[in-house]
């Protein structure tokens, strides 16, 4: 009833569609990846990073490119990358810990005093062979955004280790409020990311469509037409992806072998 495997129909791997899928290297954003790239370089010559404030709407490739800058910055250097999702560590206390146990320290995750937590922290960057960079995701569901800031640049100052902060917000610049004392320490950088045009989704999305359809199941004009709709709509290449995922469920709950414009024409007419 529940088997998965399929050996008709247009899909044929639906992973690559999904929201959890990383692709390998982000297409397109050369530009925004090498800016990322060059705030953190100084981390592996030993040298003061810039810190970067990365901003923009939803589904617009932020997350996707600085997790790949920090992947590639952890397997080409000696430099310590940890990438967090503040969405699931929103408080000072989660987050400092969970900072603590990427770098290697096995500590449980609740109930310990927030200063054991940093003298800990301290310890374990004080040993490190190299600097170190943390990418705050989410930044905006952060609750102690001032204190958590504070906290990493006088660990940095403590124990005399470069580290790097990229900060990702949905937020600009503007509208990420932090008290005149951490936004001075902090002395930030911003980077804003644009919602994608067509041709950029056309190039996003044939992409996908290679790993995720049987050759030929999709024709590029319904790639093409989902890249307008979307950009002109919002620009938010998860909206794309999703709707290609619908469209290629609907089309295999039909019984179809090859989807056109007429074919995504009635798929998005459905009730
Ligand atoms: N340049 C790109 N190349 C390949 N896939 C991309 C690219 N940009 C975005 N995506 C895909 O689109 C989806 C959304 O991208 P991502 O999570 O990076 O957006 P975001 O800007 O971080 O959004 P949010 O503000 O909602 O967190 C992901 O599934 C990602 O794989
Ligand atoms: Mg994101």
């Amino acid at each position: 009833m529940f088997d998965n495997s399929t050996t008709t129909g247009v899909l044929r791997s639906e992973t690559h569609l999904t929201k959890n899928f990383t692709p390998q290297e982000p297409v397109g954003r050369d530009g925004e990846t090498d800016r990322i790239v060059e705030a953190v370089k100084p981390l592996t010559r030993q040298e003061r990073p810039e810190n970067l404030l990365v901003h923009g709407p939803a589904g617009v490739g932020k997350t996707t490119c600085v997790r790949h800058v920090f992947d590639r910055l952890e397997d080409e250097s000696s430099t310590m990358a940890i990438y967090i999702n503040c969405w699931q560590y929103d408080t000072r206390s989660s987050l400092l810990t969970e900072l603590l146990i990427e770098m290697g320290y096995p500590a449980p995750r609740k109930g310990r005093p927030v200063d054991e937590i940093l003298s800990r922290l301290q310890e374990f960057v004080g040993k490190s062979r190299g600097g170190v960079a943390v990418a705050l995701d989410e930044f905006d569901r952060l609750g102690d955004q001032t204190e958590v800031v504070y906290d990493l640049e006088m660990l940095s100052n403590s124990v005399e280790r470069d580290l790097g902060l990229v900060m990702v917000s949905n937020r600009g610049p503007r509208q990420v409020r932090l008290d005149p004392r951490s936004e001075s320490r902090l002395d930030c950088l911003t980077l804003g990311f644009d919602p994608y045009s067509e041709s950029e989704l056309v190039n996003i999305l044939a992409r996908r469509v290679e790993q995720a359809f049987r050759p030929g199941a999709v024709e590029d004009e319904v790639v093409e037409v989902i890249a307008e709709e979307v950009a002109s709509d919002s620009g938010d290449c998860r909206k794309a992806l999703g709707r290609l995922l619908s469209l290629g469920r609907w089309a295999d709950r039909n019984g179809m072998d090859d989807i056109g414009t007429e074919q995504y024409g009635e798929f998005r007419n459905q009730p």
